[in-house]
Order: C-alpha cells, then sequence, then structure tokens
C-alpha cells in the first residue's frame, strides 16, 4: 500500500454508539456496517464484545457478512475479553483485535492504582496474548493525549516486539492541541524502535472542537490511520468526523495523502446513521448539515449564482448533494430572486424584477424563508406569465 494512503478505520459502531439514547439494534447495526464497507472504509469497528451478549452477537453478525473492510472488536487488557473478542471475529475475513489500557499517570494512579513498570508488563501480557488468536493486532494507549511522551515511547516499543501491528494514539478527553498532537506523533516516529513497521492511528475526541484538527495533524506528521465516525457522534462532544477528514485530504491535494472513501455517498451515509440512530445533526454540520451548500445573504447569492466557486470550496456533488441551494430570506438580493423565479418557471424582465423586488422584501421580513409557493404566489399576483414548456 502507498505511503500516502491513509486508512479510515470507523467506530460510529463502537466509540460512536456510546452517545446516550442512541443506541442500535443488531439490525440496525448490520445496515450500517453494510453501508459502510460499501462506503470504502477499511476497518469497522463493530463492537465491544464483552460488554453484552447484544454486542457480542453485531460483532460476530458483522465479520459474517462484511466482505471488503477488516473488522476489529475492542477488549480492556484482560484475558476474558480478548477471548470473547476472538471468538465473536471468528467469521472475519480480516479481523482485527484492540486491545489496551490506560498509560496516562491519571489513569494508572486513580483508575489503576498501579505503577507505570506494571501497567508496561499489562500491555505486553494483552498482545502477546491476542496475538495467539489473531495476526492484526491494535493495541491503544488510552488518554495518551496526557501521557508523558517518554513513557508513551516507552509502552509502544514494547507492544511492538509482542507482537502489535497497529499503535492507537488517543486524545481521550479531547485536550490537546494540534501543535501538541502532531509533535506527539513525531516523536514517537522519531523516537521508537520499529516505529515504521507498524501504523500509527490517531483517535481524537472533540471535548475542546479540535478532533479534525488533532487528526489531521497526526496525518501530516506520519500517522497513517485516523479512527473516525460518521457525523462525528461519539461520547460527550463526539469524535473525529469521518466526513470531515476525507474532504479535508480531497480538497487539499497537496498534503498528498488519500482514501478509499466514495465521497459521493458521504451525505447518503450521514442520513442513514441520523435516521437509524434518531439524532439530527446540527444544520451547520461541516460537508453534511443541511446549510453546508446553502446561500442565502444576497452578496453571496449573487456571486454563486455568477460562479459557485466564490462562495464554496467543495462541489456539492462530490459528497452527494445534488445541488448548491439559494435559500430566499429578507437578506436576498435581485439575482437570488429572479434566479429562483426562473427555476419555478418566470422568466423576469429588469423592469419586472425592479417591480416585483420591493414586494418580496415585504413579504420576507414577515417569513423566515420564501419557498418557491410565495415565489409563485407573488409572480401571480404580479400577473407575470409562466415560460412557455417546450
Ligand atoms: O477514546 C479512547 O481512548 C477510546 C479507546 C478505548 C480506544 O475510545
Ligand atoms: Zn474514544
Amino acid at each position: 500500500m502507498s505511503n500516502n494512503r491513509v486508512q479510515i478505520f470507523d467506530t460510529t459502531l463502537r466509540d460512536g454508539e456510546q452517545v446516550p439514547g442512541c443506541k442500535l439494534n443488531t439490525q440496525q447495526k448490520l445496515i450500517i456496517a453494510e453501508r459502510l464497507d460499501i462506503l470504502g472504509v477499511d476497518i469497522i469497528e463493530a463492537g465491544f464484545p464483552i460488554s453484552s451478549p447484544g454486542d457480542f452477537a453485531s460483532v460476530e453478525q458483522i465479520s459474517r457478512m462484511v466482505k471488503n473492510a477488516g473488522v476489529c472488536a475492542l477488549t480492556r487488557a484482560h484475558q476474558k475479553d480478548i477471548e470473547v473478542a476472538a471468538q465473536s471475529l471468528k467469521y472475519a475475513v480480516r479481523p482485527r483485535i484492540h486491545t489496551g489500557i490506560g498509560t496516562s499517570d491519571s489513569h494508572i494512579i486513580h483508575k489503576f492504582k498501579s505503577n507505570r513498570e506494571a501497567i508496561m508488563e499489562r500491555a505486553i501480557k494483552a498482545v502477546a496474548y491476542a496475538k495467539t488468536f489473531v495476526e492484526d493486532i491494535e493495541f491503544y494507549a488510552e488518554d495518551a493525549g496526557r501521557t508523558d511522551n517518554e513513557y508513551l515511547a516507552r509502552v509502544c516499543e514494547a507492544v511492538i516486539k509482542a507482537g502489535a501491528t497497529v499503535l492507537n494514539i488517543p486524545d481521550t478527553t479531547g485536550y490537546c492541541l494540534p501543535e501538541e498532537y502532531g509533535a506527539k506523533i513525531k516523536y514517537l516516529k522519531e523516537n521508537v524502535k520499529g516505529i515504521d513497521t507498524v501504523i500509527l492511528s490517531t483517535h481524537c475526541h472533540n471535548d475542546l472542537g479540535l478532533a479534525t484538527a488533532n487528526a489531521i495533524a497526526g496525518i501530516t506528521n506520519g500517522a497513517r490511520q485516523i479512527e473516525c465516525t460518521i457525523n462525528g457522534i461519539g461520547e460527550r462532544a463526539g469524535n473525529t468526523a469521518l466526513e470531515e477528514v476525507v474532504m479535508i485530504m480531497k480538497q487539499h491535494p497537496y498534503l498528498n495523502l488519500d482514501t478509499g472513501i466514495n465521497t459521493k455517498m458521504l451525505y447518503s451515509t450521514s442520513q442513514l446513521v441520523q435516521d437509524l440512530m434518531g439524532m439530527r445533526v446540527q444544520a451547520n454540520k461541516a460537508v453534511i448539515g443541511e446549510n453546508a451548500f446553502a446561500h442565502s445573504s444576497g452578496i453571496h447569492q449573487d456571486g454563486v449564482i455568477k460562479n459557485r466557486e466564490t462562495y464554496e470550496i467543495m462541489d456539492p456533488a462530490d459528497v452527494g448533494v445534488n445541488e448548491s441551494s439559494i435559500v430566499l430570506t429578507a437578506r436576498s438580493g435581485r439575482a437570488a430572486l429572479a434566479y429562483r423565479a426562473e427555476i419555478v418557471g418566470f422568466d423576469l424582465t429588469k423592469v419586472e424584477l425592479d417591480d416585483i423586488y420591493p414586494q418580496f422584501l415585504k413579504f420576507a421580513d414577515n417569513k423566515k424563508e420564501v419557498d418557491d409557493d410565495d415565489v409563485v404566489h407573488l409572480m401571480e399576483l404580479n400577473h407575470i406569465q409562466k415560460k412557455a414548456t417546450a
């Protein structure tokens, strides 16, 4: 695989599904997994099999169904977790066990009431044990974002020796700044023996709104896998949004990084996840939000009607949205009114437009958004004839 190819590890069904109130059943998870496979993700993290019989069943059935992507199951650094994960992955074409442990002093002292050396031993043991079941082992150093780099490098080196194939460096609490997270990845690239034999992975949370920026800082410093979710869903403020990192790489060719994602399926996949989870994203959500390609101010509308690229840095068709929308409001200008009138069948002369525009503004002041029916009504009131249709 080319060194410019970034693997997309989708964790919508594991970390994403940890959103309160958005639990999916096995049938719904299978529908999403099937879509992710067609979308072109490299790895689907299907669940945490020891956590419940339902999660076990989901991982097992997804493993049977998915034919292209690898299927991954999460574990803690516990033997029983690893055994159950291995069993749930039995039918996967490309199984991966994702095991790990907290490495920050906060986790070591408060969560495990342990010390750095003992935690390192547990990490090594977990990876070595997982390796007895499958070849592909991803190790996560939970709270790596707040872990001392020198200790983190020693843990990484030790788990590579034990058989890890992918090293996940999670900013579990979403605390890092992009410079800091990028520097952490760079430090590991430069200070861990054997690092070039494994893939470094970013796993960023969005507590300070930096999950996407941190993931990008990670890959520009040498990581080659991004862990992300559709719509950026996940615990608390969520995870890195898949659609954002994929479109950043596509729209910035000088980064010279690519993915295997069919971007034209991003919008429909986002809608599918919203429908099944019963959770809508905000209208201004980057890339797939309802307003991501909507223009409502007169200056912007005039520009977009003349040339889309004046106010759009990506083509809506590239993410599966039919077209940019020109939304009529009291901030819209004559160009937008003429444009929408033409769409509903009225070719306005300059004189007609000048006549109607003040009426339109009055109307729009009383209504948040002027829709197509309103435009037709306005034309009829002014006795404008519809264009003859061919
Ligand atoms: O955020 C995190 O640290 C995680 C790990 C369990 C991979 O989700
Ligand atoms: Zn996480």
